[in-house]
């Protein structure tokens, strides 16, 4: 196991009827200012509830915080931030309000231009207003990390920041707001979260042993809950347990101490950046073929996993890693997240363009072992047709 240093100050408020206990965990006196997306936490009185816990303080909104969200969008926030003296941001949605919340509470505090900060991958944050969350869609881990992922309209970029100023006070994570999720955002959750684990887990062996089992447990569970969550949409405990494998599937545990590798992730950013697909579709196209073409170098723990996760124990070493990647795929299927480009009309026109923006953000020695060219990325895509 590698040395590692592990911090995590994010409250966790979680269970039905939290949002209420938010006051508490506010200093009082505080001006809020309360970012949101396109309206769903209006339309099922999410955003009422959040008021009704808030009353006593000073309350704004800021609203039209859009998926995978805009510099610009956010940059309009700042301006009501500083023109309102705001002390303390409650970003009410899904990773993308709270992803965008994160820029805004470093970007009002920032000595420049702030797009440096996503730029620089949050290296010359130095400060960050405090935040809390409430999370309505489980998927990113957003509400229980110091990261986000910010896109550049103008420049065509999405690209991903962290810092440690930048974990939430606290985070309520109330199952039953999760409820109104449309099935596609029930899937891509699911997905989201799969491969956060599988980008921490799926590398190669350090004897990391707790840190493995925490990881096949969350796969385990979300292979299990996942599609209970579509048969049966306002099961509680399937929607507690889902949201709680988000939050841990990337809040910093199971990556303490082992390899990380994130290729399919950046890969899928930048597709996200030229073609708008949702975040998790990229994902759930781009991770078996990654899992495929890689299968040396990942050979020792995709066989683990073959194994502990999937129950493949027969036929030759190829064999069981094919089935496992089968597996794989057919879970996103069932999850009803397809895993094929031409599923989303994205055809072979787009590669170059990938490979091209790869370059341009640097992100030229992805994977665990740094060997995921953007001439790899290539490769890989074309296999995602
Ligand atoms: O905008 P509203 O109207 O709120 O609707 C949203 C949005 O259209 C809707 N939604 C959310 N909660 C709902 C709901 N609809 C009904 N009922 C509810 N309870 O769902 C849609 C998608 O929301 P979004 O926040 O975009 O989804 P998600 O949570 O999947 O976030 C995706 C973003 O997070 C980034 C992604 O790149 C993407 O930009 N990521 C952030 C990470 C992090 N900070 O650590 C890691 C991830 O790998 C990921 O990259
Ligand atoms: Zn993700």
């Amino acid at each position: 196991m590698k040395n590692f240093s592990f911090y995590n100050p994010t409250k966790i408020l979680f269970g039905e009827g939290r949002i209420k206990d938010i006051a508490g965990e506010i200093p009082k006196g505080s001006k809020i200012l309360v970012t949101y997306g396109g309206g769903s936490v209006k339309r099922n009185g999410v955003f009422d509830e959040v008021k009704e816990a808030l009353q006593g303080y000073e309350m704004l909104e800021f609203g039209g915080i859009e998926p995978n969200p805009t510099y610009e969008t956010l940059m309009k926030c700042v301006e009501v931030v500083r023109k309102n003296k705001i002390d303390f941001l409650l970003a009410v949605g899904g990773g993308s309000v709270i992803d965008g919340t994160k820029f805004i509470a470093a970007a009002v505090l920032y000595e420049g231009e702030p797009w440096e900060i996503v730029k620089n991958f949050g290296m010359t944050v130095s400060s960050a207003m405090p935040f809390g969350t409430v999370l309505t869609l489980p998927a990113t881990g957003s509400e229980m990390n110091s990261g986000a992922v910010i896109t550049n309209r103008a420049l065509n970029a999405k690209l991903p920041f962290s810092h440690p100023t930048l974990f939430p006070r606290f985070s309520v994570l109330d199952p039953t707001k999760t409820y109104t999720l449309p099935l596609s955002q029930i899937g891509n959750g699911v997905v989201d979260t799969f491969v956060h684990v599988v980008e921490q887990y799926l590398t190669y062996p350090v004897d990391g042993k707790l840190q493995d089992r925490f990881a096949e447990g969350l796969l385990l569970t979300l292979i299990e809950e996942g599609p209970k969550a579509i048969a049966q949409p306002t099961d509680y405990n399937v929607r507690a347990n889902l949201m709680w494998c988000a939050t841990l599937g990337l809040n910093g545990l199971i990556s303490v101490g082992v390899p990380q590798d994130w290729a399919t992730h950046m890969i899928g950013h930048e597709l996200t950046a030229l073609k708008g697909l949702d975040h998790a579709k990229t994902l759930a196209v781009i991770l078996p073929v990654m899992l495929n073409i890689r299968r040396q170098e990942k050979k020792e723990k995709l066989l683990q996993y073959a194994q502990r996760v999937w129950g493949i124990k027969t036929g030759d070493d190829n064999a069981r890693i094919d089935a496992a990647i089968e597996k794989t795929r057919e879970f996103f299927e069932s999850m009803h997240v397809a895993t094929r480009l031409s599923a989303y009309d994205i055809t072979a026109d787009i590669i170059p363009a990938v490979v091209e923006q790869l370059k341009a953000h640097g992100m030229v020695r992805l994977g665990e072992k740094r060997d995921v060219t953007p001439e790899l990325a290539g490769v890989i895509l074309k296999e995602c047709l």
